[in-house]
């Protein structure tokens, strides 16, 4: 697959652990930054990697911040973006199958790298399930144009 990611310097340790093994499981991977461990505000961060990802077709994109709710909270504001906040493996493969989602996010202060690649794996190995889970998404996007 081709991956985007991203992180604020609360994720900065884990994207590292990541990346390592989404490389060595055969994945291509855009890392966005942050590049150093100093201090950046997450938005900024979920807003770069949010537009790359569209801008450049990424399968799917993965923030990572202290909790996970900074990046994902700034990430759902984006035209386009279906992010989901994850802290388990079942949520994560529902967040494919049902929701489409196309950003994870994933708190590197909350969870173990073992926990967190679970994670990442069982959302890699879902689908989305389509049928009238479609409609559901498609009226997630529709509020987007709507408020
Ligand atoms: C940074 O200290 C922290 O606030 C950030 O990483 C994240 O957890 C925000 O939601």
């Amino acid at each position: 697959m081709r991956i985007v990611i991203g992180c604020d310097h609360g994720g900065f340790e884990l994207k590292k652990d990541l990346i390592s093994r989404l490389e060595k499981a055969g994945h291509s991977v855009t890392d966005t930054g942050c590049y150093t461990p100093e201090a950046v505000d997450y938005p900024d961060v979920a807003e770069k990697l949010c537009h790359r990802l569209l801008d450049e077709h990424y399968d799917f994109g993965i923030l990572l911040c202290g909790t996970g709710i900074g990046v994902s909270i700034a990430a759902n504001k984006i035209d386009g973006i279906r992010a989901a906040h994850l802290a388990d493996e079942y949520s994560a493969r529902m967040a494919k199958a049902h929701n489409d989602a196309n950003v994870i996010t994933l708190g590197a202060r909350v969870l173990g790298p073992e926990l967190a690649w679970s994670i990442v794996e069982a959302y890699m190995a879902s689908s989305f399930m389509h049928s009238h889970h479609e409609v559901r998404v498609e009226k997630i996007m529709a509020l987007e144009k709507k408020n």
